[in-house]
């Protein structure tokens, strides 16, 4: 595992359904330097809710408490916890998952107000971040659709939230942060340039370089591509550019190209003829993991 000292504090998240396995993994991640761990509760990717782990720990709280006490014994760091509103609709239990994750010595919880089965249809329910709120004394933060400024001040002003999270509204606009940050402390709010946008294209690649091959590498890169350039002039081509490109030179090129045109005010035609790739909705763990 690979971090930077400016990307302090930060959290590793692990999950699984095996308490023995889970508390390795807790320590592993303390020893390499993580400042916070935390369980994953939420996710519904079949490969990872069959061997119990992710939103499959919501319908077992039995296993889910053993497996907070083993790590909250193992690690000296806050251990922290991501829940869904429960494992389907008609077994909401995020409020109780919350009370048993505090009494296990859970210092934070998280919770996207999605149920497993729900997946990513319909809205995230912000209600259940009150009703949490309303039972634990220790901070709570919520997930789901938030993807403008708006929104996130509107959810910490409706439920008192101590935190938003911001997941797929973070991949097209990956300054949302610093622009929430600054529209609350009332500063000027900063606008990326296309020079910036290129330039945090480019710095990802040389970073997903350094840490995989070249063919995973582009595989990440067409997925954070097809996010970064929705709404953008020209998106759509430069997408499907992006998705036959075959080779690192490749993804530069187009990547120089596209700016260069679309930054000189011009039409950007990429590839004509080509069928155009939309960009793929990115819903799960899995999704992300799948493109690779
Ligand atoms: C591609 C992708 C990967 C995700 N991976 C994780 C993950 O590893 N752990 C986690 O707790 N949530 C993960 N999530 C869920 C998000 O943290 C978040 O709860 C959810 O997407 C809803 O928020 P959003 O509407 O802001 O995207 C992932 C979401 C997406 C779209």
């Amino acid at each position: 595992m690979r971090f930077y000292e400016d990307e302090r504090p930060f959290a590793v998240q692990i999950f699984g359904g095996q308490p023995e396995r889970m508390r390795m993994a807790a320590e592993m991640a303390e020893e390499v330097g993580a400042d916070i761990l935390d369980v994953n509760c939420g996710c519904p990717a079949p490969k990872v809710v069959k061997h119990g782990g992710g939103s499959g720990l919501l319908r077992d709280l039995p296993r889910l408490e053993t497996i907070l006490k083993e790590i909250k014994k193992a690690i000296t760091i806050p251990l922290t916890i991501k829940i869904r509103a429960g494992y389907s609709d008609s077994t909401i239990n995020a409020v109780e998952t919350a009370k048993l994750a505090e009494a296990c010595g859970v210092e934070h919880i998280a919770l996207h107000g999605r149920t497993k089965e729900q997946g990513y249809r319909g809205l995230a329910n912000w209600d259940l971040v009150c009703a949490i709120k309303e039972n634990v004394s220790v901070p709570v933060s919520g997930s789901g659709d938030v993807a403008t400024i708006e929104q996130a001040l509107d959810r910490f002003k409706e439920t008192g939230c101590d935190g938003v999270l911001i997941g797929r509204g973070a991949m097209q606009n990956p300054w949302i942060f610093r622009q929430i940050e600054e529209t609350i402390a009332g500063q000027d709010v900063f606008q990326p340039t296309l020079d910036d946008k290129r330039a945090l294209l480019l710095e990802y690649f040389v970073m997903l370089r350094e840490d995989m091959p070249e063919l995973a590498a582009i595989g990440r890169m067409k997925q954070l591509a097809g996010q970064f350039t929705r709404g953008l002039q020209g998106g759509a081509l430069f997408r499907t550019a992006i998705y036959h490109s075959h080779s690192v030179t490749e993804i530069l090129d187009r990547i120089s190209e596209y700016f260069e045109t679309i930054g000189a005010g011009r039409q950007y035609f990429g590839e004509a003829g080509k069928l155009m790739i939309e960009a793929p909705v990115l819903d799960s763990c899995e999704a992300a993991a799948a493109s690779i």
